[in-house]
């Protein structure tokens, strides 16, 4: 008999523009995963985690068929992977409720994700927010996924899923499968262009901050003519200049190289050599993808053609979780 797959499952949101850290320490690494042919896939544009902060109706709408496009574009494959949309599949929100009465106050409000953002919205944080890494574990448990690929700020929310999922497995009898995080070595954390200390993230004020997917080229090469480097004058991978050290990270995610070998190949040479070439490795990535994206945009018929066949898949997977969960909590089955 043919040996189960191992089960994989990943998430972004459409709650911005993707930026070159979504690219690189995630879509990138999906897609690797995706043909390595040894795992089943599936990988969702996550919009109900999306509204727990405010979102424009019609930007929402755009950027989560953006978001799908940008999926296909950087190579995930419909048809060895499932790709779909969270809200399409009802069984993330039925099961999200379900795993809040298993989850503890104390455990979610302990989240930093939860901490640092509602340190912006004070007392208006949504409940949402603080549900967040629930319907996250929701999303994940579903699937019994064995590994989800994520950045390393994600690594406490799986950890609470795992919790979460072994404390239902302790009271009734096992059910979900504890998933491990999956988070690549290259390019696991990329960093803001401008206080090279920070997460690049897509909600900086500064849009130099950040690289997005879809930037045109000139765009790109002046972010990265801009970046903070520092006096040292030297090409090297070392915390004291994290600036310098953001570029060789993101150079070695795109070429494959290590950071011993770009600061040899660099040993001698100044940052503006080094900025530019930097540039136009990120230029080379990402242009034939932004070609590829606006192509699907404008096909919106084979888009949803690929999210409905996507979401029937998730939804016949995901049930049959749901009513695992449903009947073990004592719920009458449906007749
Ligand atoms: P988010 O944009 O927060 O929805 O994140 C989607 C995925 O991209 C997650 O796996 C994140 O961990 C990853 N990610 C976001 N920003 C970065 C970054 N700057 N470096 C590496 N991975 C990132
Ligand atoms: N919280 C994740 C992030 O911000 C997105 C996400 C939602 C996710 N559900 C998921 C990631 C399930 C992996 C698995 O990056």
């Amino acid at each position: 008999m043919e040996e189960k797959k191992k089960v994989i499952f990943s998430g972004i949101q459409p709650s911005g523009n993707l930026t070159l850290g979504n690219y690189l320490g995630a879509l990138k690494n999906w897609v690797k995963l995706q043909d390595e042919d040894k795992y089943e896939c599936y990988f969702c544009v996550v919009d109900l985690h999306a509204i727990t902060v405010r979102q424009e109706p019609k930007d929402l709408r755009r950027r989560t068929l953006e978001v799908l496009a940008i999926y296909l574009a950087a190579g995930i494959d419909p048809e060895k992977t499932t790709l779909f949309i969270q809200s399409h599949v009802s069984t993330h929100s039925e099961a999200a409720w379900l795993l809040n009465c298993f989850t503890y106050i104390g455990e979610a409000s302990r989240m930093t994700q939860f901490k640092d953002k509602s340190k912006r919205y004070g007392e208006s944080v949504s409940v949402g927010l603080l549900d967040y890494p629930i319907l996250m574990a929701a999303d994940i448990l579903l699937y019994n996924a064995d590994l989800v690929p994520v950045g390393k700020d994600q690594t406490q929310h799986l950890e609470l899923a795992r919790d979460i999922a072994q404390r239902f497995n302790n009271l009734y009898s096992p059910t979900f499968t504890l998933p491990e995080g999956y988070i690549p070595e290259e390019g696991a954390k990329i960093m803001d262009l401008q206080e090279p200390t920070k997460k690049m993230s897509k909600s900086a004020d500064n849009p130099n901050s950040y690289i997005l997917i879809m930037d045109p080229p000139e765009v790109i090469r002046k972010k990265i003519n801009r970046c903070v480097t520092d006096s040292i004058g030297v090409v090297n991978y070392t915390d004291e200049q994290p600036g310098i050290k953001n570029l060789i990270t993101i150079l070695g995610a795109i070429s494959g190289l290590k950071p011993d070998e770009i600061v040899e190949k660099y040993k001698g040479k100044g940052y503006a050599e080094f900025k530019k070439d930097a540039a136009d490795a990120i230029v080379g990535e990402l242009e034939p993808i932004q070609q590829k994206v606006q192509k699907f945009l404008s096909d919106k018929e084979y888009l949803e053609s690929i999210y409905k066949a996507g979401a029937q898949k998730a939804y016949y997977v995901s049930n049959k979780v749901l009513r695992k969960m449903q009947k073990k909590i004592g719920f009458i089955p449906r007749a």
